[in-house]
């Protein structure tokens, strides 16, 4: 598999993370660290920063996206947020499935599937994320759950339309925890991925696919993980909210 084929990305997941002022201020912070990178960078942030970060990042290098949205484009669903609310703001990204989505909102591969779906529809490019619990990857279905994971949110999406789609492999076990799956783990689901999508829609796809590790990458991890062959880029939790630390990450998938 040829590197080259595929951009890396390096995005930020700030989670339920920074007021108005400090989103301002930590993108403000970021804009002349990543100004050089040759990876993209974007930051996905909570809805209530998505006007100010739009506005900070304008004419930079830092891509905006979302943490999630409907799957419905308008209509009675108190407390959501649709694909279009995003896509006219400027809004050019948005993850989809997170674990966290998945463990404490209810969130199943149909309804990944369905907001993925709506999420391409309406113009936005997707981070699906897909990964294991702890007990699947002691009880050796990693590979098994990580491609049903895919093949379900993929259902019904076309060749075209996968263009538009970023994967992110994201062990739970590894999220928040300081526990860092091995950059050989990482590598290994990051290449069982790639391999789904060759299945799916043939080797140009998965040759061009970038596929993320995600899960404590830090300042200190990041050269090693994103020097994998099959991991393109990393999306980062805790570490994004620090500057310093984000454009860290950055340089080292700019130079891998
Ligand atoms: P951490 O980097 O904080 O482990 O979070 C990873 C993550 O969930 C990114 O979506």
């Amino acid at each position: 598999m040829n590197k080259a084929l595929r951009k890396a990305i390096i995005a930020g997941n700030w989670k339920m993370n920074k007021t108005r002022p400090e989103a301002k201020e930590l993108i403000e912070a970021l804009k002349p660290l990543v100004k050089d990178a040759s990876c993209e960078v974007v930051a996905c942030v909570p809805f209530t920063n998505l006007e100010t970060v739009l506005a900070a990042a304008e004419g930079s290098n830092i891509k905006v996206g979302a943490q999630n949205c409907h799957f419905e484009t308008s209509g009675a669903f108190t407390g959501e947020i649709s694909a279009d609310m995003l896509k006219e703001m400027g809004v050019e990204y948005v993850i989809i499935g997170h674990s966290e989505r998945r463990q404490y909102f209810g969130e199943t591969d149909e309804t990944v599937n369905k907001r993925l779906k709506a999420a391409l529809n309406a113009g936005l490019k997707v981070i699906l994320c897909v990964g294991e619990m702890l007990a699947d990857r002691e009880n050796g279905i990693t590979a098994e759950l990580v491609a049903l994971q895919t093949k379900i949110a993929l259902k019904d999406v076309s060749a075209e339309e996968l263009k538009n789609v970023v994967i992110a492999y994201e062990p739970v076990w590894a999220i928040g925890t300081g526990k860092t799956a091995t950059a050989q783990q990482a590598n290994e689901v990051c290449a069982i991925i790639r391999g789904v999508i060759e299945s799916l829609y043939g080797k140009a796809a998965a040759d061009g696919i970038t596929v993320q590790y995600g899960g404590s990458m830090n300042a200190k991890n990041a050269e090693e993980l994103v020097a994998q062959p099959d991991v393109d880029g990393g999306l980062i939790g805790g570490a994004s909210l620090k500057a310093e630390d984000f454009s860290v990450i950055v340089k080292a998938a700019s130079n891998g």
